[in-house]
């Protein structure tokens, strides 16, 4: 393989090691000489995300990647160097994806980040989410929000996916496309966002804080009923389902699963409504309702027996 060029480098190591075990570590791709790739973790339409062992640091880590084929395209790298400023400027945010110190100047190519010892909330829920576990991630990332708000940052990609569950609760991740209030958009020709968490407002490319609000109750919606918040019909495409909400407010999770307390129901349908001033106003209003029922002793989730797959849908659609 080509080890010069502008391309990410991924090279097989030399086999210098004498034992077995030491063999199985050497022939792992080694990524731009110093990353061992474990395992990959993810793959989105920009990057890929590997689990590493940092050599340099002697540390396994998370490590995201521009994917080779767009290591020219400068729409990625704004967005990946994006992340990465958003990252640092919200890492004292509860509940947040640490940066690691050791982050190359990389000009967007890669970031580098602890690695969670988890899963992502969607594969959680699609083997079942019980009531309590919903909350605490609601609730988490609920936190992580009002803190990002505060520094005037709408993340407008929240949902399942991107929520990591660490042993030691919720990590909001994925700010690629996260609006700087200050700056203003870096995409303003595009509607950016995931279209089944996806409010009527930020798909008119008008995103506020608010918007993430109404994102993270379709992800709690789903976390505490294990279907998504769009009927079946919304979800045949990118149009039918932004037409949907725009049309439609948000359903009352109680109504497919009655043993989630009603109080509740109602906060999560409030988080889904599309007028701004019929919705729950903020993430900290939001999150004080999430700790009245954070204690709840029961385990509400009724296990989907349809289709649980989920949409396949680009994550950031262009508004052409
Ligand atoms: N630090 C991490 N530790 C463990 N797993 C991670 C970490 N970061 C990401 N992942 C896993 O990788 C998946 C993809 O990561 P992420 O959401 O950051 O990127 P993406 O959506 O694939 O990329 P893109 O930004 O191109 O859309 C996550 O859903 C999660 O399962
Ligand atoms: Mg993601």
């Amino acid at each position: 393989m080509d080890a010069s060029g502008p391309e990410p480098t991924v090279v097989t190591t030399p086999n210098h090691a004498e034992s077995s075990a030491a063999v199985a570590v050497a022939d792992k791709p080694l990524i731009r000489d110093r990353w061992q790739e474990l395992r990959q973790l993810g793959q989105g339409g920009m990057s890929t995300v590997f689990a590493v062992h940092d050599l340099q640091t002697n540390e396994d880590l998370a490590l995201k990647l521009i994917r080779p084929e767009l290591v020219c395209d400068v729409r990625s790298a704004i967005r990946l160097r994006a992340e990465e400023r958003a990252l640092r400027e919200l890492q004292s945010a509860p509940h947040m994806l640490q940066i690691h110190p050791s982050q190359p100047y990389a000009d967007g190519a890669l970031i580098l980040t602890e690695l969670i010892d988890g899963e992502d909330a969607l594969k959680t829920l699609k083997k079942g989410m019980d009531l309590p576990l919903a909350l605490r991630i609601a609730e988490d990332a609920a936190a992580c929000l009002v803190f990002a708000h505060e520094h005037r940052f709408v993340h407008r990609d929240i949902k399942p996916a991107n929520i990591l569950i660490a042993p030691d609760g919720a990590k909001v991740i994925d700010w690629g496309v996260a609006l700087s209030l200050d700056d203003g958009d870096l995409f303003p020709d595009a509607v950016v966002g995931t279209p089944s968490y996806m409010p009527p407002e930020q798909a008119m490319g008008e995103a506020e804080p608010m918007s993430d609000v109404y994102s993270l109750g379709c992800s709690l919606y789903e976390m505490l009923t294990g279907e998504d918040s769009a009927p079946p019909e919304a979800r045949q495409s990118t149009f039918t389902m932004l037409t949907w909400r725009d049309k439609h407010d948000g359903p009352n999770p109680c109504t497919i699963c009655p043993r989630i307390p009603k109080g509740l129901g109602a906060l999560v349908e409030k988080t889904m409504r599309r007028g701004l001033n019929e919705r729950v106003q903020s993430a900290a209003e939001l999150l004080h309702g999430l700790e009245y029922y954070d204690v709840a002793p029961m385990q509400a989730t009724r296990r989907t027996v349809v289709d649980l797959t989920p949409l396949q849908y680009t994550d950031v659609v262009s508004r052409n």
